[in-house]
């Protein structure tokens, strides 16, 4: 595991939650209700971008077909809307350590 320096805190606090490069990974950051989070900034279903924060349900929207992930646990909670039936228990996404240091974001990736 390696940690990889992102954007700044103050960068994360205006914005709430947002996709970065962090090495050669794109992770979704959110910062909510005092804690940070980091999980895989792509989408499981077909390789979107996340994503937009649901800040009060905390949790994560794919912006192409609007499956949800909690941010927690990376788990997928609702289905994208072109594939009702998708096999959710399997679509779950990484979740990553992550800490703020010298004002700025470190995620701690496999190498
Ligand atoms: S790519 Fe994310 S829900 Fe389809």
């Amino acid at each position: 595991m390696t940690w990889h320096r992102t954007i700044s805190m103050k960068a994360l606090e205006k914005v709430g939650g947002t996709s970065v490069k962090a090495g050669e990974s794109v992770i979704y950051l959110a910062f909510l209700g005092g804690k940070l989070y980091a999980m895989n900034g792509v989408c499981s279903h077909a390789k979107c971008i996340l994503g937009h924060l649901d800040s009060a349900n905390s949790r994560v929207k794919c912006q192409c077909h609007e499956a949800e992930f909690e941010l927690g646990t990376g788990k997928m909670v609702k289905p994208p809307v072109v594939a009702q039936n998708a096999p959710m228990e399997k679509l779950g996404l990484s979740t990553f350590p992550v800490r703020e240091e010298n004002g700025f974001i470190e995620v701690d990736l496999p190498q």
